[in-house]
């Protein structure tokens, strides 16, 4: 156990704030040995991944945990489709690295995803019109208050839009130690978002030449057009979940603003673009001090150099206001507040 750890270069915030404590664990023995052995029911704990989805706004008063269980297993095979049983330590887009190259497709599009495997089924990642949950068959956890081995189906996570059980219900309870996937070997390419089969005609390539690479290049570029890559800027992605409300809010603004993009939902009501809203409100490129909102997309909030977590949080609580005043509409965040 190390104490004091500095958590700067462990989130792609790059904010600087120090654990009071803190443990990596390397594999599922370590990790179940640790959680019966200690009593963890009166400490603070933060498991971590990549830390690619927080905001510490302050140092962390507790334990640290940093999930680095490493594994590719081969749990099923045909000549349709296959299982892979994932350590939650891996990196996401090696995984889908891994699975491009291997011709097992349904990752593609989430492809260049920063963070862990372990941390994918939690905010049910997505991106380009897939959502990790269509394609998870089980996630593997140790019950963090007695070192048990649990098994979640993929019913039993709750999947919503960013959100699972153990985001809500659940959440800090148990630590994912593996994430099982089912991947088909026959692809249905999924280039239905606009953004996806322009990049696609840029890149000169027609419907019969389509394949695993190109599709994961092309969302590799469309990211890295408007993206920041943390390793240059620090930030979370998107710091705002997509704000879903009622037909009747999304007809009376899109009598206003006609241009306002939307999604109708299937369930009924829409999903808004938190970004055109933050961006109307007029914060895109806002800059203070050594933070501010990302030029290139507005939903992005960004650490220049050495911003405090506090000044990012104050900002998100301002343009919460300035969006809520101006369309009548609630943000929320979707990055995890430490
Ligand atoms: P962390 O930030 O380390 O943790 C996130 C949360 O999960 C925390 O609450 C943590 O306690 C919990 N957690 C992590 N690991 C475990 C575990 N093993 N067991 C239990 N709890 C755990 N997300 C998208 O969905 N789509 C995108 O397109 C997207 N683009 C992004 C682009 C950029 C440039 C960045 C920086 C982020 C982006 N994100 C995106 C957000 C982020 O990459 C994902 O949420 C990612 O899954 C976070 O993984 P992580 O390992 O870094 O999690
Ligand atoms: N838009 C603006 N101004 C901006 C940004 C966006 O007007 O500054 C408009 C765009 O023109 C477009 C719409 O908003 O009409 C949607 O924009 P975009 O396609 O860039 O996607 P997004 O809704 O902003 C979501 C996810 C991303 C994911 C992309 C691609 C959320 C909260 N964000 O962003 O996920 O990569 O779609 O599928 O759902 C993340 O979760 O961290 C993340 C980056």
């Amino acid at each position: 156990m190390i104490q004091q750890k500095n958590l700067k270069s462990l989130n792609t915030f790059g904010i600087e704030a120090f654990a009071k404590q803190f443990i990596d664990l390397k594999s599922f023995e370590e990790a179940s040995v640790f959680f019966k052995s200690e009593d963890l029911s009166d400490q603070n704990i933060l498991i971590l991944g990549g830390g690619s989805n927080l905001l510490l706004t302050q140092d962390f008063n507790g334990l640290v945990i940093q999930n680095l269980l490493k594994d590719i297993a081969v749990i099923e095979e045909n000549e349709d489709s296959i299982t892979l049983k994932v350590g939650a330590g891996e990196n996401w887009h090696e995984f889908v690295m891994y699975c491009v190259n291997n011709g097992y497709a349904g990752v593609e599009n989430l492809s260049l995803i920063p963070g862990n495997v372990g941390a994918s089924p939690m905010q049910n990642i997505g991106a380009y019109g897939v959502e990790v949950k269509d394609l998870i068959s089980e996630v593997e956890t140790i019950n963090i208050e007695d070192g048990s081995k649990v098994l979640f189906s993929n019913e039993d996570c709750q999947f919503d839009y960013r959100s699972s059980i153990f985001k809500t219900k659940l959440k800090n309870q148990y630590f994912i130690s593996a994430v099982t996937f089912r991947l088909s070997k026959k692809p249905a390419f999924k280039i239905e978002y606009g953004a996806i089969k322009s990049q696609l005609v840029n890149m000169g390539i027609t419907d019969d030449q389509l394949s695993l690479k190109v599709v994961s290049e092309a969302v590799i570029t469309i990211r890295k057009s408007k993206l920041p890559d943390p390793k240059e800027i620090g930030n979370s992605g998107s710091f705002f979940k997509n704000p879903i409300v009622s037909d009747a809010t999304f007809e009376k603004l899109k009598k206003k603003y006609k241009d306002m993009p939307a999604y109708q939902l299937p369930k009924g009501g829409y999903k808004l673009a938190a970004g055109w809203l933050i961006e109307k409100t007029g914060w895109k490129g806002y800059t203070e001090g050594e933070y501010g909102v990302h030029k290139k997309q507005a939903l992005v909030l960004v650490n220049y150099g050495n911003a405090s977590g506090l000044e990012i949080y104050d900002l998100s609580e301002r343009i919460l206001q300035s969006v809520k005043q101006k369309f009548d509409v609630q943000l929320e965040r979707e990055v995890n507040i430490i």
